[in-house]
């Protein structure tokens, strides 16, 4: 079918196969599902086990189920229109990238489209059609665990990321057997959720949110991708599941935006509890008038469209835009020609290297006094919590990680040490005494630390984000010991650090790295990689400072520059610990007459 042909189908469709369309379900039961499809009810699928995909354990996708599925919708169903199927495909596959935040820390867009290319390979192999990703939420707030799913707190630099996300999964040709259809999300305001507490709402002015919060939004839909997710938030009193003014108005009249809105997981249905609808009948009306076009998993749509337009409270007018804009993104991906699945069998290392560079170039070098690089016959101790870790390595929202890929920390070292003797591992996770008669030995510690994976993503915010007690401690232990400490820090999120940094010689902040992270922090501490990570979010000296961002807006009393500095806490400076686009490397740098090629910028 051509995209001219779509208009003359619509026409031909009664008004339950189109509202079909509009209706995305879940896989749980797939015989039930089976029977939906065959009826014309459901226009996608999305592949996932629980609401918090990116926190549980899911359920690999089953090719024969899809294609299954698939012919029943093209030779059973009444309209014979293909299924699309989405997955939460976030900052990886089978292999694995650094998270999202992590990956900004390399300010390589051309590195990032490449290496989603790869992740786009592997997730359309398996049936994969449409990823639930870029995220490009603008972040301030380290609290929000989803701070580590977007790009931090710049809108140039989150602009340029979801770019480079969207080329990477979308391809040159979208028609293509491994291009995989975008969704940059949540569409709008998600991370400034107040107290950094993930649902929460968002007091926005129209001023920060088109400077700030929409930037990354007009840049995904410049970069044409195929579909939005509304975010859960409620901005400025109303919900965005309702909001025409942001739906329709800004999104798709002034922006252009030309694919389909999707909703976040059941977020129509919860216009009912953020008292905006008296039930899920007016909820769906809201969101149909809003111009939300597709249904996540609710089933407000598909229980109550058909009456709302036959009590005139919907128009018709309206369910043949949205279908439109659905068949039109199925028929731009190839789906209406090429419906199966023809799975290949893939040879993942050849995505090895450049999702390893992607590690090599987000871990992030913050302090160095004069220790790092290591040689490798210096002779040092190894203790930490994530020194034996794989699974958080990897980050949340890994729903098909392969973990047998992953080196821990401790075997990444070994690997590349020709004499054994010369480390010294301890062999548990928060023991590191079991190594205490052999530490006279040595000088030098490598302390590993972290925070688990469970910890940062959806719905997991932390209210204290400085380094945990018994970290420092460890840290404090090896100081009095007289030990030189190098710090590896394994965190998704920003922590504050003023507390902690004294009692380290050198800082490595590994983020969540991926599949290949143990490899990039063991090839920095021994100098074969140059670390040259530049973080994309400001560090805070304590939680108190939050939220701390570097673009602020010049304060009223003379003097107040840099991050505000002189509108002082009593008990805190200003500044961060680390500000916005800072990192070391071993490099050397000389700066010499800078200079503007404009006398004036606007
Ligand atoms: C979740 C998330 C969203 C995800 C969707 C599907 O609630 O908010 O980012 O893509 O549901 O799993």
């Amino acid at each position: 079918m051509h995209i001219e042909e779509i208009t003359n189908k619509i026409h031909s469709m009664s008004l339950e196969e189109k509202v079909g369309q509009l209706n995305q379900a879940g896989l749980w039961d797939f015989e039930l599902l089976c029977e939906e499809v065959r009826k014309g009810r459901v226009g996608s699928v999305i592949l996932a086990d629980s609401a918090t995909a990116g926190n549980d354990e899911q359920q690999r996708v089953i090719i024969d189920q899809l294609n299954e599925l698939q012919r029943i919708a093209v030779e059973e169903s009444p309209v014979h229109i293909p299924l699309i199927f989405g997955r939460d495909v976030i900052h990886g596959y089978r292999t694995v990238l650094p998270v999202p935040l992590a990956l900004a820390a390399s300010f390589n867009p051309d590195a990032v489209e490449k290496a989603y290319r790869a992740v786009a390979r592997e997730a359309a192999n398996d049936g994969v059609h449409w990823t639930f990703s870029p995220m490009i939420d603008i972040a301030r707030d380290p609290r929000w665990g989803r701070c580590i799913e977007g790009f931090g707190e710049d809108p140039y630099l989150t602009s340029k990321m979801g770019q480079a996300v969207i080329h990477g999964f979308q391809g040159e040709d979208n028609k293509k057997a491994d291009s995989v259809a975008a969704c940059a999300k949540h569409y709008l305001g998600y991370g400034a959720a107040e107290g950094g507490r993930d649902y929460n709402k968002a007091e926005i002015s129209d001023y920060t949110l088109r400077n700030y919060y929409l930037k990354p939004f007009k840049a995904a839909v410049d970069a044409g991708t195929a579909t939005v997710m509304n975010s859960f938030s409620e901005i400025s009193g109303q919900p965005v599941a309702s909001s025409r003014y942001l739906l329709h108005d800004i999104l798709k009249d002034e922006l252009g935006f030309k694919g389909f809105i999707i909703s976040d997981w059941g977020s129509i249905e919860q216009l009912v509890y953020e008292g905006v609808a008296k039930d899920r009948k007016e909820a769906a009306a809201l969101s149909a008038n809003a111009e939300l076009d597709m249904d996540m998993i609710s089933k407000c749509y598909i229980d109550y469209m058909s009456k709302l337009v036959a009590e005139g409270k919907v128009s018709e007018e309206i369910i043949d835009k949205m279908v439109y804009r659905i068949l039109y993104i199925k028929e731009k991906f190839g789906l209406l020609n090429n419906p199966y699945i023809t799975h290949r069998q893939i040879n993942y290392s050849e995505h090895f290297e450049i999702t390893k560079q992607c590690a090599d170039e987000t871990v992030t070098l913050l302090k160095n006094e004069g220790i790092l690089p290591l040689n490798t016959s210096k002779r040092i101790a190894l203790i930490g919590p994530f020194l034996h870790e794989k699974r958080s390595l990897l980050g949340s929202w890994t729903l098909d990680a392969d973990i047998d890929m992953v080196q821990s920390v401790a075997e990444a070292f070994a690997d590349r040490v020709p004499d054994k003797d010369t480390l010294i591992f301890s062999q548990g996770d928060y023991l590191w005494d079991d190594i205490l008669s052999e530490l006279h030995n040595v000088d030098t510690v490598l302390v590993v630390l972290g925070e688990s994976a469970k910890v940062t993503g959806e719905n997991n915010c932390l209210a204290n984000i400085e380094l945990p007690q018994e970290q420092l401690e460890l840290a404090k232990k090896m100081k009095r010991l007289g030990k030189k400490v190098i710090g590896v820090l394994c965190f998704g999120r920003p922590i504050a650090l003023e507390k902690a940094e004294p009692y380290f010689d050198a800082i490595l902040y590994a983020w969540h790295s991926g599949t290949y992270a143990a490899q990039s922090i063991a090839d920095i501490v021994y100098g074969k990689v140059n670390p040259s990570g530049k973080l994309p979010m400001s560090f805070p000296r304590a939680t108190g400072q939050i939220p701390i961002y570097y673009n602020y807006h010049a304060m009223p009393r003379n003097g107040m520059g840099y991050y505000g500095e002189g509108s002082n806490y009593l008990d805190c400076r200003s500044t961060p610990m680390y500000p916005f686009g800072y990192g070391m490397s071993y490099t050397k740098f000389a700066y010499s007459e800078a200079r503007c090629e404009k006398a004036a910028l606007t």
